[in-house]
């Protein structure tokens, strides 16, 4: 591989479970390039939202988009700062706090995705991701990267494996971290995300023309980077 330029962005899309977090962060590692983990704002902002016991059980796909409770919502994304902290991994702030564990739960996970329905978050957080990766110098993942925050990415990826085996690797990971998750509460966590993922009417997650679909099943996070790096080729970096 020629080696890539530092102002090289990579954008990685996909469904909730692929393993584009850890796909994204190995393939920044050995491209020398920064990580930006959208899914973290989104999830950190969610986590705000139950913080201040807001009801998003009420935030429907298709619902009116008036409710008091969107506004709300908006209202507190607006006056959140995030940012990512040193290290490796970044550990995300929430205004100021680190809360790169409490944002990984079931809950926080569910939250998330219901508040990524509401346009007034996707334009504010999508906004603040395209102005961090401006300058390039990015791996960056989630699911509108590759349509929205970084349409112009030197090479986009849409990473995916079958729902079961996305279930099965997410509940591997509670279990790696000694949450007692039942396997069937994770499948349908899955099918909701990506119901919700797929039809929410702003900005769902969708194939760019120009994404190469890369297959996670059957692969370790190495093998899937290795996929990845050999697209990158002379005309890309
Ligand atoms: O990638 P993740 O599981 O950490 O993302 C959490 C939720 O945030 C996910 O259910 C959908 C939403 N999300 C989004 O709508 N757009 C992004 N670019 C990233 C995440």
């Amino acid at each position: 591989m020629p080696s890539p330029r530092a102002e090289l962005l990579v954008a990685i899309d996909g469904p909730a479970g692929a393993g584009k977090s850890t796909v994204a962060k190995i393939l920044a590692e050995r491209l020398s390039l920064k990580m930006l983990d959208t899914g973290a704002m989104y999830r950190a902002v969610a986590l705000k939202c139950l913080r201040e016991q807001i009801d998003l059980s009420v935030i429907d796909d298709h619902g009116p988009t008036t409710l008091p409770t969107i506004d709300r919502v908006v209202a507190l994304t607006a006056a959140t700062y995030l940012e990512f902290g040193p290290g490796d991994p970044a550990p995300i702030l929430l205004d100021g706090e680190d809360v790169s564990g409490e944002i990984r739960s079931l809950e926080v996970s569910e939250a998330a995705s219901r508040i990524s329905v509401v346009p007034g978050v996707r334009r504010q957080l999508a906004g603040a991701q395209s102005r961090v990766v401006e300058q390039g110098g990015y791996v960056l993942e989630g699911r509108d990267v590759t349509t929205v925050v970084a349409p112009s990415a030197d090479l986009k990826i849409f990473l995916t494996a079958s729902i079961e085996e996305r279930a099965r690797r997410r509940w591997l990971e509670f279990h790696a971290k000694g949450m007692d998750v039942a396997l069937s509460k994770v499948v349908l966590e899955v099918v909701e995300r990506d119901w919700r993922d797929y039809k929410r009417d702003d900005s769902p997650l969708m194939l760019a023309v120009d994404a190469h679909i890369v297959e996670s099943y059957g692969k370790t996070p190495e093998d899937v980077t290795d996929e990845i790096v050999r697209l990158l080729t002379p005309d890309v970096v």
